[in-house]
Parts: structure tokens; C-alpha cells; sequence
């Protein structure tokens, strides 16, 4: 296949964190990238096996947070960001989770070339108010975030 969606592997850290600074401003530095990988679900998304995307999310109670969702731009709509999405509802509805929710800066959630509030909302999730005050720093700057939430059922997946 040429895509895939698996599980993280011993050797994916280095590939995750390139994949990380290739995608976002504001990228996890290595010592945030080996606390997520011993704290978060992951999936790593390939092309011909070699990893060009991941998902990450972490389970809070009955909610999952979808953490951050990448695929290098060589690769993007072609439909692996989604499978990656699907991963982590999967992993949500495994866990028994009603809700998934990701926060992003609200700079992105704006129609332009890389509006990842479109993309939020084609998956099913809803902005929520009010924004959450200086949770991005970028560039040197606080940024405030943006609350998308959905509702899961076992048909989500
Ligand atoms: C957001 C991202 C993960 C999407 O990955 P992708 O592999 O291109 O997404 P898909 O091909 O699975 O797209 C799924 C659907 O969303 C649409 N879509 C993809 N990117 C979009 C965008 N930026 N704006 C609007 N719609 C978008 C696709 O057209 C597709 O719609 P369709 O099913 O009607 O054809 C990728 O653009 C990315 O890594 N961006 C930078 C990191 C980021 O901001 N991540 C999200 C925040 S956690």
C-alpha cells in the first residue's frame, strides 16, 4: 500500500520530530517529543514505509485531545491526515471516550492557504467560545487558541 497508518516503533522518534518542525512554528523540542511518546497515543503514517505524517492525541477522562495531526506538504490531500484522524478516534472509542477536542492558534482558523479550521470542521469538529487566552507562543509572541470539539459515537470511527 502506499500509505499506511501503524503504530510508533523504538526508531520513529527522530523521523516524528523532523516531520514536527517540517509542519509547525510551534514544533516540540526532542525533550517534549520522548515525555509525549512515554504519555501520548501515536500513529505514523507512511508512504511506501517511510514516515511522512503522524497523529498524536491523549486520553483526559472521558475526553480525547487531539494533539497535533501532521503530513509533510509533498503528501497532504491525499487523504493521510484523515486516516491519522481516524486513528486516534479509533483509539478514543477503544478507551471509551465521548468527546475529541483539539485547541489550535487562533492565526490558522482564518480562511488562507493553510486554514486548518476548514479542515477541523470537514472532520466534524465545532469552534467553541470563549478563546483560550496565550496558549501558543510563536515567534516570540503569545498567541491565544481556538477550542474545535466534536461528539464521538461508535460509528465515528
Ligand atoms: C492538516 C493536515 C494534517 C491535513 O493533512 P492531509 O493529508 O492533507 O489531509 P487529507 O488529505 O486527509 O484531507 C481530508 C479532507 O480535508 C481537506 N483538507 C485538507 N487540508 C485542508 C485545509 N488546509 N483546508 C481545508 N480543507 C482541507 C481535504 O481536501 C479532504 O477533503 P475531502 O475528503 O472532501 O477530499 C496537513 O495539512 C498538515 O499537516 N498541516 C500542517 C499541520 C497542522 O496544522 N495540523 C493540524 C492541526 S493539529
Amino acid at each position: 500500500m502506499l500509505f499506511n497508518v501503524r503504530g510508533i516503533t523504538g526508531d520513529d522518534v527522530n523521523d516524528l520530530l523532523d516531520i514536527d518542525i517540517k509542519c509547525f512554528d510551534y514544533a516540540w523540542t526532542p525533550a517534549e517529543w520522548s515525555q509525549i511518546c512515554k504519555t501520548h497515543a501515536i500513529a505514523v503514517g507512511t508512504y511506501f514505509g517511510t514516515p511522512v505524517g503522524f497523529g498524536v492525541c491523549l486520553r483526559i477522562g472521558t475526553d480525547v485531545e487531539l494533539r497535533k495531526v501532521a503530513v509533510k506538504a509533498p503528501y497532504r490531500r491525499r487523504n493521510l491526515g484523515r486516516k491519522l484522524y481516524n486513528a486516534c478516534v479509533r483509539f478514543a472509542i477503544e478507551n471509551h471516550c465521548t468527546r475529541m477536542f483539539a485547541v489550535v492558534p487562533e492565526s490558522l482558523i482564518y480562511p488562507g492557504s493553510e486554514c486548518i479550521g476548514s479542515w477541523l470542521r470537514k472532520l466534524g469538529f465545532r469552534a467553541q467560545k470563549p478563546f483560550i487566552k496565550d496558549c501558543f507562543r510563536m515567534y516570540g509572541q503569545s498567541e491565544d487558541g481556538v477550542k474545535f470539539s466534536q461528539l464521538l459515537d461508535r460509528n465515528s470511527a
